[in-house]
């Protein structure tokens, strides 16, 4: 059967856009931005984008375009020896991540909704007279925490991932490129308005402040952290170390020019983060809640009760959650698609039955994190500290050592004149950013291992 292909170029980086804005941009950044310290995580975040994050997606769009493969069938290609399996550690981490990302994507949806239905001051007000009990417990991290595990949890991440699947199984021009067409300029257009609210807020320049003057000492002091966790967030935005852009990829024809193509998507991604970071920490100082703490919650906590503050807040809540929700989604699909190609490419499975087969495990899964939170910290710290760097890593060493010529014979097509471009971005692959890669695999593992040991294991006791 003949490969099904985007119906235009603008379908594909659309897609790519959709896969890469998403949960990562606007819970995940802000919330690792201000547990790393605000500014000067940003600045070296930044820094990684450019430096490994454009040599490693070129390197997923030339393997995805050259073997018209799922990511499984593409490294089997194109490799012998050990590396024939890269592509089985992209599965893997595609099924992990999917699992926990669709309950928070569920939170999204639930937050939505009770914009909609009863506004956030009467649902945090609902809690009032439990949390005047507690200290330093608020009605709003009360409402959040009815939210975030539990039968209503699994509920929306059951609603979520139905819909998932059902777009992934109409296929690319039917399901994914329709889907984020009308996506992504719905993301872009309200974003824009939101960031023009949050500059009228009381908060507005005490969050400039923190999020935009880097403190250096701060990167001195905490590198071993602020490290792993900007390459770690650098690659989950840009969707990278998974396989996800092979898959895109595998979908587009050579006339494309690749280089030209990762950088609007490239840029788009880092731009809306940037501008979420906007509206987000003057959000949260005009509540007076610290960035950084309450860890996973932080962003609906401190949104909700800012939201249930500010005049107009119910309104310009209910459509925030809305957007972060077709964030999620259009992220969401972009993760599945990568599992059911390779079922349906090496497995022969049926599209639809694939999508609602791989769905249904990775949503069982999935109950686990909404099941209790430190199991949600326990797949995502896996995931971006480890997985997602290992993936990017063994590609890059791979393709970089192995298999250069394919890849710069590749990424010259469609472009007038590569001149010593191919080369240049071959020779940033095998050293800084396999570098940056081994150094941030090590201290995410070591992060990972703190956790194990003393969060994680503090919660097994129980
Ligand atoms: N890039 C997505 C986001 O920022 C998450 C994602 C990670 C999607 C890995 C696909 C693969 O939300």
């Amino acid at each position: 059967m003949e490969r099904e292909r985007w119906a235009t170029r603008l379908g594909f980086i659309l897609a790519a856009v959709g896969s890469a804005v998403g949960l990562g941009n606007i819970w995940r950044f802000p919330y690792i931005t201000g547990q790393e310290g605000g500014a000067a995580f940003l600045l070296v975040y930044l820094l990684f984008i450019l430096i490994i994050g454009l040599p490693a997606i070129l390197l997923e769009f030339v393997v995805g375009r050259r073997t018209d493969r799922n990511p499984v069938g593409a490294l089997k290609q194109l490799a012998t020896g050990p590396f024939r399996y890269i592509g089985y550690v992209f599965v893997v981490t595609g099924f992990v991540i999917l699992s926990y990302y669709s309950v928070v994507a569920g939170w999204t949806i639930r937050y939505t909704l009770i914009g909609i239905t009863d506004g956030y001051s009467n649902a945090i007000g609902e809690y009032e007279a439990d949390a005047a009990g507690l200290e330093d417990v608020s009605a709003a991290a009360l409402l959040f925490d009815n939210i975030a595990t539990g039968t209503e949890a699994m509920i929306f991440h059951a609603i979520f991932m139905a819909i998932v699947i059902f777009i992934v199984g109409l296929g690319i021009r039917r399901g994914i490129e329709l889907a984020v067409k009308l996506m992504v300029p719905a993301i872009i257009a309200i974003t824009a308005v939101l960031v023009a609210y949050a500059y009228t807020l009381d908060g507005a320049s005490e969050g400039y402040e923190f999020y935009l003057s880097p403190d250096f000492g701060v990167i001195a002091s905490d590198w071993t952290s602020i490290l792993p966790a900007a390459a770690g967030q650098a690659f989950f935005t840009l969707s990278l170390g998974m396989g996800v852009m092979i898959t895109y990829a595998s979908y587009i024809g050579e006339d494309r020019n690749l280089a030209k193509d990762s950088a609007a998507i490239i840029g788009l991604d880092t731009l809306i983060a940037f501008i979420i970071g906007l509206v987000i920490f003057p959000v949260l100082f005009t509540a007076g809640v610290t960035p950084g703490e309450g860890g996973v919650g932080a962003l609906f906590i401190g949104l909700a009760e800012a939201f249930a503050d500010v005049s107009g807040g119910r309104i310009l809540g209910t459509i925030f959650f809305f957007v972060v929700a077709i964030g999620a989604l259009s992220s969401a699909i972009s993760i599945l698609e990568v599992v059911v190609s390779y079922a349906v490419d090496e497995l022969g499975v049926e599209r639809m039955r694939a999508s609602a087969g791989a769905g249904g495990l990775i949503f069982l899964l999935g109950l686990l994190s909404a099941y209790d939170l430190v199991l949600l910290d326990f797949f995502d710290l896996l995931v971006d500290g480890v997985l997602l760097v290992l993936g990017a890593l063994l590609l890059a060493a791979f393709i970089g050592w192995q298999q250069s010529d394919f890849a710069i014979d590749e990424l010259g097509k469609g472009v007038k004149d590569l001149g010593d471009w191919g080369t240049t971005w071959i020779w940033m692959i095998r050293i800084p950013v396999l570098i940056v890669l081994v150094v941030s695999l090590v201290l995410g593992i070591l992060d990972y291992w703190e956790f194990l040991t003393e969060d994680f294991s503090a919660w097994l006791d129980i």
